[in-house]
């Protein structure tokens, strides 16, 4: 099934590839619906990545981003990443990277104008709207950190369950949905909206890429069973 799928990248004009945590899995870090690790095998993702988890417990929830926060800064792209970014730079605005994961491993393998619909684990922003006291500058440290003056607490960047995508983003991502010839949709479960509506919207062709069933096969012109890093250097090779 690959070399028709090679085809259709070599004719596509535009093209979306659409990732979520399983393009990662390669460089080390951990799905998310895997069984998660060690501390934290008694909870979901669901449990924690919520603004109500976090005002429950604002150290818990912190200190999970956290070790997700360190675990992403010690592992790098993959071939996957690579392949994806190397055609970006050979096939000038071709190609449009919407990712769902919060890594930044596509930004570090060189991908241009990656489309971030979940966030960034890398940054913070304040929980309450910032008062005028707000300031950076005269943070209290902790875990997390908090405004000397009032309180207001730091939080992970990220978008949690039950929180409004980056509006930006998500119409830019829609667009370029609506626009493209092909979407390759890499390492996603396909159970979270809007992000799995997009492989849904899109009138291009749809190619997942997964070692294992998903919930978006039945919107796929073709499945191909393999993992990200495999399989992407051989679909875009010049
Ligand atoms: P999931 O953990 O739900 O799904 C990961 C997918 O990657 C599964 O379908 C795996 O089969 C597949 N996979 C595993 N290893 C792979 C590999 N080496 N190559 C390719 N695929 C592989 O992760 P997401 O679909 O990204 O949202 O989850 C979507 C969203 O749910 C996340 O962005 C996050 C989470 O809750 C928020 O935090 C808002």
């Amino acid at each position: 099934m690959k070399e028709p799928v090679r085809q259709w990248v070599r004719d596509a004009r535009r093209i979306v590839v659409l990732t979520g945590a399983g393009m990662s899995a390669e460089s080390g870090v951990p799905t998310f619906r895997d069984a998660q690790a060690g501390l934290w095998a008694d909870f979901r993702p669901e449990q924690l990545a919520t603004e109500e988890a976090f005002r429950a417990d604002p150290r818990r929830v912190w200190d999970w981003y956290a070790l997700r926060r360190e675990g992403v800064a010690r592992v790098a792209p993959n071939a996957g990443h690579a392949a994806i970014a190397g055609f970006q730079q050979r096939h000038p605005g071709r190609m449009t990277v919407v990712t769902q994961n919060v890594d930044g491993l596509h930004q570090r393998a060189g991908s241009p104008g990656v489309l971030a619909l979940h966030g960034n684990i890398a940054e913070d922003r304040w929980l309450d709207r910032p008062r005028a006291c707000c300031n950076l500058d005269a943070i209290e440290g902790g875990r997390p950190p908090r405004c000397a003056v009032c309180g207001n607490l730091r939080r992970p960047a990220v978008v949690w369950f039950g929180e409004m995508l980056p509006q930006r983003e998500l119409a830019q991502a829609e667009a370029a949905a609506a626009a493209c010839d092909l979407m390759l949709v890499v390492g996603t479960s396909g159970v979270v909206y809007p992000a799995a509506g997009l492989a849904r919207a899109t009138r291009g062709r749809v190619v997942v890429v997964n070692p294992q069933a998903s919930e978006l096969d039945d919107a796929a012109d073709v499945v191909l069973t393999g993992t990200a890093a495999q399989v992407l250097p051989e679909l875009l090779e010049d």
